[in-house]
């Protein structure tokens, strides 16, 4: 990893893109898909709040609101709520919060359990549709394609949550903002992730974060995604919904993949480019693990209402 230290250090221009995209220039090669170590230490600098936050959008609206959500919100130390929306049924829940010690206003996306996101991907009317050329007019006329349940449920909340960080950003003054989710979340987190960066001032950092995040469009959009809004997405072995909905119907991954290779919580490779073979793109489909999609990640955080008082 001291190659990846020098290598920031030298790519001060490049500081937007996700931390573990950056050891490319290392052993790590696109062409060949190679994957390289990341250390718990570096998973957890980078990922470890955006995990604890994701795991808080599970817990009750008012839990939240209070930040009474026990041990998912003591885990977070001083968090100063700020907004809610959703009905934690048809429209998922999201918050946004002020995070002190990252100095930045964090956005979350409430995923959904394995068998619900498993039944929305393999839904036939859920396929690829045109991305709303209104809400980002850049990417009119590229040909970008995105999952039409995700867009559906990204536009729900979408302008009132886009007001919420405007407004947080301004009242605390700070210049970062995180969006993160888990599961359905963390690929509504990748259009809203690139939604807020087209819609504050471009001095301010927006980084992008999943967990267990299924593919949420074809190749255009990934590409888009990569030059404009990086990701940065955990895969945990063989959870099966990052590796749906298929490559075959027209999707693709972002690049951004750390793939927890083993159940130790301690054994990370990071992958290089898009759909890396070697990572989760690469697992056998008999050898599924639908437990994986939960966790545990790593620092035993794993995605639920179990997590949360009274599971709820
Ligand atoms: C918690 O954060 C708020 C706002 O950021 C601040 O006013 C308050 O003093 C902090 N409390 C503690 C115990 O650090
Ligand atoms: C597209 O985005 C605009 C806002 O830019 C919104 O008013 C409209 O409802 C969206 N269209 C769809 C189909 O979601």
């Amino acid at each position: 990893m001291l190659a990846l230290i020098s290598l920031l250090t030298l790519l001060p221009s490049a500081l937007s893109a996700p931390i573990f995209g950056l050891s490319l220039g290392s052993d790590a090669d696109p062409a060949t898909g190679a994957t390289t170590v990341v250390s718990l230490s570096d998973v957890e600098s980078s990922l470890l709040r955006p995990a604890q936050f994701a795991r808080v959008a599970y817990c009750s609206t008012k839990s939240i609101t209070t930040w009474t959500c026990g041990d998912p919100c003591k885990a977070l130390g001083n968090v100063t709520f700020l907004q809610s929306g959703g009905d934690e049924g048809l429209i998922p829940l999201y918050y946004i919060a002020h995070d002190p010690t990252d100095e930045s206003i964090v956005v979350a996306h409430e995923g959904t359990d394995s068998k619900n996101i498993l039944s929305i991907l393999n839904d036939a009317k859920f396929g690829l549709v045109d991305l709303n050329a209104t809400r980002f007019p850049e990417t009119a006329g590229q040909g970008i394609q995105v999952h039409s349940g995700f867009q559906q449920t990204f536009e729900r909340t979408a302008d009132g949550l886009l007001a919420g960080v405007q407004k947080g950003l301004a009242d605390f003054g700070v210049k970062k903002v995180s969006v993160t989710g888990h599961s359905l979340g963390a690929a509504v987190a990748t259009m809203t992730g690139l939604f807020i960066k087209n819609n504050v001032d471009p001095s301010v950092e927006v980084t992008v974060t999943g967990f267990g995040l299924p593919r949420g469009g074809n190749k255009a959009w990934a590409d888009f995604l990569d030059q404009n809004s990086p990701v940065t997405f955990m895969s945990n072995q063989n959870d099966p919904v990052p590796a749906v909905p298929p490559r075959f119907l027209g999707f693709q991954h972002t690049s951004g993949e750390i793939h927890i290779v083993d159940d130790s919580q301690q054994n990370f490779v990071n992958c290089p480019g898009q759909d890396n073979e070697n990572c989760v793109t690469g697992n056998s489909l008999l050898k599924t693990d639908v437990g994986n999609h939960k966790g545990p990640y790593f620092d035993d955080i794993s995605f639920g209402h179990s997590a949360c008082p009274d599971g709820q």
